[in-house]
């Protein structure tokens, strides 16, 4: 039977860790660290992560804000907003929660950010540095799976590792910081999508799999070779009472064969916003250094 990753635990250790940065850089800096996220719209899921996120924020001893703005705002509004969160020097990090509403392209509006102050990592300047192996922002669900294999002791160097997914919030920025050199890589990886040919194949070669195809239970255990660590990015809520909150793998028939294993929720839900404190601290430090 797998061991289970804790990441309501390993995130808890992390957000100690920023807290203590945050008091430090206010001690010797009299700098605090402030977020501020935009959230667009009346999305109910959203609402929940951004108020969430300045929860934490506050309990960390940062400066938070949340601007809310109605559905029907238009992308030239959103960019004003942007413009001067960009000037404002007590924001050093800018978090525009996605998705937008349709009558916004959201790359218009991430590529309108600060780089300095794109604590998710998105910018093109950031996708770049990170492609370059030189990150500075790396995106906050990558980075979150990257700390819950190392405190895991999960040994990356050298593993064959499999992402399913190549989207640029999640298996896209993983599978470069994976196979990158440096703390979290040097795995040989292998991306593959819903358009793969011979995905069980694939899947079952790998040391590590990471799966973030954003299908309910999609990965069953002919697809996983037994030993390995599975991570589960999925988050589909339960549809009627006598369903639970599901992953994209099927939980009770992986964990037996899996060395560790996500569990959702639990797993790597609890470690975006942990890797979030951590960079919008990290956008503070460079800010004033
Ligand atoms: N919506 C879901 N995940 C994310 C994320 O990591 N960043 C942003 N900006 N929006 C999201």
């Amino acid at each position: 039977m797998a061991d289970i990753i804790d990441g309501r635990a390993i995130s808890k250790e992390i957000q100690s860790e920023v807290q203590r940065d945050v008091e430090k850089l206010r001690a010797e800096k009299g700098v605090v660290p402030g977020l501020t996220v935009v959230l667009v719209g009346d999305d109910p899921a959203s609402h929940v992560y951004v108020n969430n996120k300045a929860k934490t924020c506050a309990r960390l001893g940062m400066r938070s804000a949340v601007e809310k703005l109605p559905a029907t705002t238009t992308q030239a509004e959103l960019l004003d907003l942007v413009a001067r969160l960009n000037r404002d020097p007590a924001v050093h990090g800018i978090l525009v929660q996605l998705p937008l509403p349709k009558q916004i392209n959201p790359q218009v509006i991430i590529n309108s950010l600060d780089p300095a102050k794109d604590v998710d990592g998105l910018h093109p300047f950031n996708v770049g540095l990170l492609c370059a192996g030189h990150p500075r922002f790396i995106p906050c669900t990558p980075y979150g799976i990257c700390e819950l294999l190392t405190r895991s002791a999960v040994q990356i160097p050298g593993s064959d590792v499999v992402v399913l997914g190549r989207s640029n919030l999640v298996g896209r920025p993983l599978s470069v910081l994976l196979s990158s050199k440096g703390r979290f890589g040097d795995a040989t990886v292998t991306v593959c999508h819903s358009r793969s040919a011979h995905l069980a194949e694939v899947c079952k070669r790998a040391d590590i799999l990471v799966v973030a195809i954003g299908q309910r239970e999609f990965v069953t255990a002919d697809m996983v070779k037994p030993g390995a660590v599975v991570i589960d990015v999925g988050t589909h809520p339960a549809r009627n009472e006598n369903e639970k909150m599901t992953g994209d793998v099927k939980f009770a028939e992986v964990s037996p064969i899996a060395s560790m294993i996500t569990p959702v929720p639990g797993g790597v839900g609890p470690m975006t916003i942990a890797m979030l404190m951590r960079n919008a601290v990290d956008a503070a430090v460079i800010r004033t250094a």
